[in-house]
């Protein structure tokens, strides 16, 4: 994967799906030391038309973050292949330990898309559509995490460091634990963790903070969503119930569940910056930047939005930002263009079909009305960027728009900060993501605000050289200084600690850095 990032990786050495160790693909030699376990492998199993199969790089900024990770820790992933029934031997791809966990077709709308992604994101993102609750989903849910957690006990080493990623697996630390104390347990939560008050709509809110509680470090991106499981893990799990609760005491920073001490934290998410600064100075990407521009037709200003298409990203409202401020004629059509990069998500839950024809609506309305033939002012698409391709448009980009309503970081944001070592370019930047807390530099707006957003819009294609110049150096001293191996040694370093039972823990390890 390190080789070529793009939506295609290898397909030389990928398996069939009927490979065994012995077939061809590498097998996996024996129990790892170091073990990541995500709803996603790094790479999704591609079944080609005629009947092949070959990996390819998995959508999501926590692959971005964690394959880096893997790769200098050696270790091994154990998560789903992103395709049904695909029941994979353990494999080495690229360099990458795998050990595939199956999901049939019926798991997969259960789990993945119903309680994963049309219970949990929702309600996890500010409720922005209503979280649906439905207890065959819940089972389903409980099932899979079983599974993962039997997979990750046999892929774990005695007394291994396990570190477990992400919404989709909550039950999975509690689980582990039963199946395997000798395991030190770390668990991260990628996306934002929920005011307690939306929280308590959860049916299963008390299972779920149990389930996390089998970690012996809990991480977050914030402060804030650690305060609020701090205070839900004394609420929810704090006296006995019927349910058998497993009494909590909490402190700023430590949870106390019987003898053992559960450490909660804020550990802010981040990039592997160094090495994109350094693919995006090569001549080859200067080049092509210079090549988008051209096939762009030379505008004097190239707006670009980079995201998976969901409805927490707020695609929705830089359009209608960007529309309203072409009628109101404080952006004109020949000068300014938008390119908007997409890749598809979840295209079978309903929200997010809904969310795609809105957004390709609205699309057509504005080249309706503001392009010229073989001039679009919106250019879409809806397809992954091969790596080096992206990093070009972020060098071309004049204005990057990161909008969300909600995001627990956004990488997006830092990635394009990353790639701009000539101290071009300027950020615009939603309030509401978690990169926000450092990018302080950046043009912050409020997506729930449309004329604050079309302010800040307006501000940052009008921007002065020397104001933007001064902006991007600050955001890079950030984001340069604190890249993604940081983050993940503030992890591990904090769990090495928690696991290890014969100290006491006492303060929260809150890496914040501005
Ligand atoms: P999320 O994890 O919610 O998808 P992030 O912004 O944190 O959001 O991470 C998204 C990751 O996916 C980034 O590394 C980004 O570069 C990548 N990405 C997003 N959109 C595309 C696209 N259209 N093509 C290729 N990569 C993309
Ligand atoms: O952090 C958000 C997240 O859900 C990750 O867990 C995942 O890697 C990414 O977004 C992509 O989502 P999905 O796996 O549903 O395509």
């Amino acid at each position: 994967m390190a080789k070529n990032q793009g939506s295609a990786t290898s397909s030389q050495s990928a398996p069939s799906l009927t490979d065994k160790p012995g077939d061809g693909a590498p097998a996996v030699s024996s129990q790892a030391e170091f073990v990541v376990v995500a709803n996603r492998l790094p790479v999704d199993l591609e079944r080609l038309p005629d009947g092949t199969t070959r990996w390819k790089r998995s959508p999501g900024g926590l692959v971005t973050a964690l394959e880096p990770i893997l790769r200098s820790n050696k270790g091994a992933w154990v998560g789903w292949a992103g395709v049904a029934d695909a029941d994979l031997e353990p494999v080495t791809e690229d360099g990458l330990e795998l050990y595939p966990v199956p999901l049939s077709a019926d798991e997969i709308a259960e789990y993945y898309e119903g309680f994963s992604n049309a219970t949990l994101w929702p309600l996890y993102h500010d409720v922005i559509v209503k979280p649906e609750y439905h207890r065959h989903w819940w089972d389903t849910y409980v099932q899979v995490n079983r599974r993962f957690a039997e997979a990750t006990s046999k892929a774990a080493a005695h007394g291994a460091t396990v570190w477990i990623q992400d919404y989709q697996l909550q039950l999975v630390p509690k689980m582990l634990r039963m199946l395997r104390p000798d395991l030190t347990i770390g668990f991260f939560l990628h996306i934002p963790f929920p005011p307690v008050e939306l929280f308590m709509q959860l049916p299963w809110r008390t299972e779920i903070v149990e389930g996390l509680l089998g970690a012996d470090l809990i991480g977050f991106h914030l402060p804030g969503g650690a305060q609020n499981f701090l205070y839900l893990a004394r609420r929810l799990a704090g006296q006995p119930t019927s349910r058998g609760s497993v009494g909590v005491r909490s402190k700023l920073g430590a949870v106390q569940v019987g003898f053992r001490t559960v450490r909660v934290g804020a550990f802010p998410i981040s990039i592997a910056s160094g090495q994109l600064d350094e693919l995006s100075r090569s001549k080859t990407v200067r080049d092509r930047a210079k090549q988008i521009r051209k096939e762009l037709g030379n505008p004097k200003n190239i707006m670009l939005g980079v995201d998976r298409l969901d409805y927490t990203k707020g695609i929705d409202i830089r359009l209608d930002a960007l529309y309203e401020l072409l009628q109101e004629k404080r952006v004109d059509p020949s000068e300014t263009v938008m390119v908007q990069l997409a890749t598809p998500s979840r295209e079978r839950v309903e929200s997010y079909v809904q969310m795609r024809g809105s957004i390709e609506q609205t699309v057509s309305r504005i080249n309706g009305e503001y392009a010229q033939v073989g001039r679009p002012v919106v250019h879409y698409i809806h397809r992954p960027i091969p790596r080096d391709e992206l990093i070009a448009f972020f060098v071309a980009a004049d204005v990057m728009l990161v909008t969300p309503l909600r995001d627990g970081m956004n990488l997006v944001a830092k990635e394009y900060v990353a790639c701009r070592s000539d101290l071009g370019g300027a950020l615009l930047l939603s309030e509401f993501t978690g990169a926000a807390a450092e990018l302080r530099q950046a043009y912050l707006c409020n997506p729930h605000d449309l004329d604050d957003t079309k302010n800040a819009m307006e501000q940052a294609l009008e921007q002065d050289r020397e104001e933007g110049r001064r902006r991007m150096r600050a955001l890079r001293r950030q984001v340069l200084a604190h890249d993604v191996d940081r983050w993940a040694r503030s992890f591990l370093d904090a769990l090495e600690k928690a696991g290890d039972h014969s100290t006491t823990v006492v303060a929260p390890p809150t890496n914040r850095s501005s």
